[in-house]
Parts: C-alpha cells; structure tokens; sequence
C-alpha cells in the first residue's frame, strides 16, 4: 500500500478516495492522506473512544481535512450511504474474528 501511495505522491498523482475500516489508530489512512489521498476513517458506531482516538490521530498528525465517521460492520446507516464513491478500501488487523467478515465485507462498498 506505502508503494502504491509514495509512488503516486512522487508522480503527483495522488488523487484517491480511501475509506479505513475499523481504523483504530488509523495508521494506513494516515500515510494514505500524508500522501494526499482524500481519506475517511471509520470505526464502529458504537465504541466512541476509538472514534475519538481517530480524530486525535487526525490532530496530532495535521490532517484537518480527513474525515471520522461512525461506520459498523453489517449496518446500513447513513453515514455509510453518504460515503463518496471509493477507490481504495483501507483494512488493517480487522480479519480476525470469523463472525464479522461478512459484515466487515457487506460494509465494504463497491464504487
Ligand atoms: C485490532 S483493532 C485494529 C485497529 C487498526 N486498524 C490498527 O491496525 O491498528 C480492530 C479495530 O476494529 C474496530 N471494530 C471492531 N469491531 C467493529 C465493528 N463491528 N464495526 C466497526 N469497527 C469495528 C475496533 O474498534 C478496532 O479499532
């Protein structure tokens, strides 16, 4: 993933659409809107500490521009729908409980 954006940032060409699931600390976004992509984070809905912690990220690391919305794997909410055609869908440490790839997956939008 670094590749793709570093090798697009030195081209400035970086013009995507990235959406993290389950971002938590959010590091893959974070390298992706460093390198100028335009970046939603998501966590769960219901776990408002780690949207928390996502916002922190964004602060600590200047990035005013990303997004933070409540996003739970297998619901279909509004600030799921109200998200913008992706190009790239972030994921980093969520496949690990059995029980939620379909929901993770069925949360996963097709641009
Ligand atoms: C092991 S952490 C990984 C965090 C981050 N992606 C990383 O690599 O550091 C899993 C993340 O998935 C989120 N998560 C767990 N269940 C979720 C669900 N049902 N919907 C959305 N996010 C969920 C947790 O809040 C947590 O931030």
């Amino acid at each position: 993933m670094c590749n793709l954006f570093l090798k697009q940032t030195i081209e400035s060409e970086c013009t995507a659409v990235c959406s993290q699931l389950g971002a938590g600390v959010s590091l893959p976004g974070v390298v992706a809107a460093k390198c100028g992509a335009q970046v939603i984070l998501s966590d769960s809905a219901e776990l408002p500490l780690c949207l928390e912690n996502c916002r922190r990220t964004c602060e600590v690391n200047e990035l005013p521009n990303v997004l933070v919305v409540g996003i739970t794997w297998g619901e279909v909410s509004p600030d799921l729908l109200l998200l913008p055609p992706l190009d790239i869908i972030l994921g980093s440490d969520v496949f690990y409980e059995p029980e939620d790839f379909e929901n993770a997956l069925v949360t996963s939008p097709s641009s």
